[in-house]
Parts: C-alpha cells; structure tokens; sequence
C-alpha cells in the first residue's frame, strides 16, 4: 500500500508539472484527492491494515496529500499571479502622457464687457434696471423730449411695430419708466439692453445692438458729478492712464449735452490709424437731464436736477479689444470666440 501511494505521489506530481492553466488544475486536484480520487480509492483498502501498519500508512498517506496538496497551491498561487501580472500590464498608462483638457465653453466677448461695464457702475453703487425691447412711442420718444415729428427722431431710424409700438432704439425708455416707479425719490441706475435700429449692417453699423445707459437723479447734481463719474468709469474699463473729453452735442433729452472721448486705447493719445491721428475715440453721449423730461417723468426740475449718459456695448468692446469689424459679434465663429475664453 506504501507504494502505491508514493506511486500515485510520483505520477500526481510528474502531472501537476505538465499543468499550465487553472482548469487543467482543478481537474487534477479532482482526480487525485477528490471524494473519488485516487488516494481515496487507496485509503479505501486502510480496513485490512493491521493495527500497527495503521498508524505508518497514515502517516505516509497524509505526508502523499499533504505534497499534492502544496504542489497545487504553489501552481495556484503562480496562475494567480500571472493573471494578476497580466491585467496590470494590459490595464497600464502612461501618466505623464499629456492629458486631453475638456472642450469647455466660454462667456460671449459682448457679455463678457456687459458684465464688466455693469460690475463698474454696480461698484460705484448703481442698480440695474431692465425694461422691454417693444416699447411704446411715448417712453421711446415722446418723454424724452421728442414729440411726433420732431427731426430728431431721424437721428435714430426705427422700427415700427404699429403708430405707436416700435423696438426701442435706445434703452432710454427704461429711464423714463425708472423715474415714474420712483415717484419722485432719487434715482441711480444703468440700464442694459438690446436696442435696434433700420440701419444696414457694415463694420461699425449694426440693426441690433447693445446699450448701457444711466441715470442719476437727485438734489445737486451737476455736471462736475458727470464728468468725475464718467472718468472713473473709464479709467476703471481701459486703465489709469486713459483721459476723457466732452465735446458739445446734441440730444433732446439733455441739455446741456455732451460726446465723451477716451484717449486712444491704441497709442495712447499720440495720433494713430485706429483715431484718426487725433489721439481720442468717441465713446459714450451724455448731458444733464432736460427739465422737460423731469417734469414728464414725475420730477421738479427745481428742486431736482440729473445726469445721463448712454453707450454702445459693442463699441467698447471693438476698443477695449482693438477688433475692427462688429460683424464678428454676431457670426459666432469659433476662431474668433475661442480667443477671448482664456482673457
Ligand atoms: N440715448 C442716446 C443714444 O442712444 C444716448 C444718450 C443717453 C445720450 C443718455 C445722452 C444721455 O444715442
């Protein structure tokens, strides 16, 4: 019996050499120490021992299973280390391969100076006010100091949706409409928006555009008020070094009235192409509220007195970014968004 199991040791070990995957194993394992394996089988004839070949045979017997038995763990652990081997080399990458940065979006440039204009007045203690893109002729017009037919109305072109409903074509109206809320009380406030106008679009013309206008109502302003708040706000948006000058104007709302220059972005006040050799751009219009347009929105011009000013987003943002064309604006073509997501 002795050798037979030293015999069924020899041929289990010479077998389990042989193996080379997992499911050959447990075959073996099977075929030798399972329930009916060999050395089972073997055991089976351990009845006819006498009592003292007994204790021997059981010695050898369990020294037999106890060799298979490590034989297969060994090829076990070696199949599971393999595996384990393998998936790491297959599952490896390369960290300091560049990454892939996620495609983000970015704020439109026109946003983008919207907030920033809106940040600057909201800093100096402006609320905003908002107001419709359909308006009616007497916020757009009649209150501030146009009646019907007055040759001023050319100087804005509009769109009319009936007699008296037309898209605003400035955002002036919200001021109106602003002033008869406040019933009187003192008003600071900028007004965003989208305005249009009947022009043909070219560089610097566009049907649709955007505005921030403001209005300041209180006792004693003057236009000292203005043109110190203008300067701030200028020097805020194009830096320290950036200069204004008001040239006299026209609007019939305000009186006097103004045209705000800044120094040129570009060369700073020396003369180039972008100003025309004159060292100043033309930014923003302005003046002192029109008594008429007090009183029409509720106010008494002698105990009260305002400033207005009013800008076209889109030329700011075609300064502050020296852009030539405001066409781009609205294109929406990526070459050009894309260079402002990283300013
Ligand atoms: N509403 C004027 C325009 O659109 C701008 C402006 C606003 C001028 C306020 C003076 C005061 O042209």
């Amino acid at each position: 019996m002795k050798e037979r199991l030293e015999a069924l040791r020899g041929e289990a070990l010479e077998a389990l050499q042989q193996v080379n995957d997992p499911g050959a194993l447990n075959e073996l394992r099977i075929k030798y120490l399972g329930k009916k394996g060999g050395l089972t089988e073997i055991l089976r004839g351990m009845g006819g021992l006498s009592a003292e070949e007994r204790p021997v045979i059981g010695q050898v017997a369990n020294d037999v299973r106890g060799a298979i038995e490590s034989a297969i763990d060994a090829l076990q652990e070696r199949f599971q280390r393999e595996e384990t081997e393998a998936r790491l080399r297959a599952e490896t990458i390369d960290v300091t391969l560049p990454g892939k940065a996620p495609a983000s979006g970015a704020v439109h440039p026109l946003n983008k100076v919207a907030q920033e204009l809106e940040d600057v007045f909201v800093g100096m203690g402006y609320t905003i006010a908002e107001g419709p893109e359909v308006e009616e002729d007497f916020y757009n017009f009649e209150a501030l100091n146009l009646p019907k037919n007055h040759p001023a109305r050319d100087m804005q072109d509009s769109f009319y949706i009936t007699d008296e409903i037309l898209m605003r074509t400035h955002t002036s109206p919200v001021q109106v409409r602003t002033m008869k809320q406040m019933n009187g009380k003192p008003v600071k406030v900028i007004c965003p928006g989208k305005v249009y106008r009947r022009d043909d679009d070219d560089a610097t013309h566009s049907f649709q555009f955007n505005q921030i206008e403001g209005l300041v109502i209180d006792k004693n302003i003057r236009m000292s008020d203005l043109k110190g708040t203008l300067l701030q706000f200028v020097q805020q948006m194009f830096g320290q070094q950036a200069q204004i000058r008001l040239r006299p104007s026209f609007f019939p709302f305000t009186e006097p009235s103004a045209e705000v220059d800044v120094t040129c972005v570009q060369c700073q006040g020396h003369g180039c192409r972008m100003c025309k050799q004159t060292g100043w751009l033309e930014i923003l219009g302005c003046g002192m509220v029109h008594p008429r347009v007090l009183e029409m929105g509720g106010y008494d011009p002698e105990e009260v007195s305002g400033f207005a000013f009013g800008m076209g987003v889109e030329r700011i943002a075609l300064l502050k970014y020296g852009i030539d064309d405001i066409r781009h604006f609205y294109t929406n073509d990526l070459r050009f968004l894309s260079q402002f997501a990283r300013m």
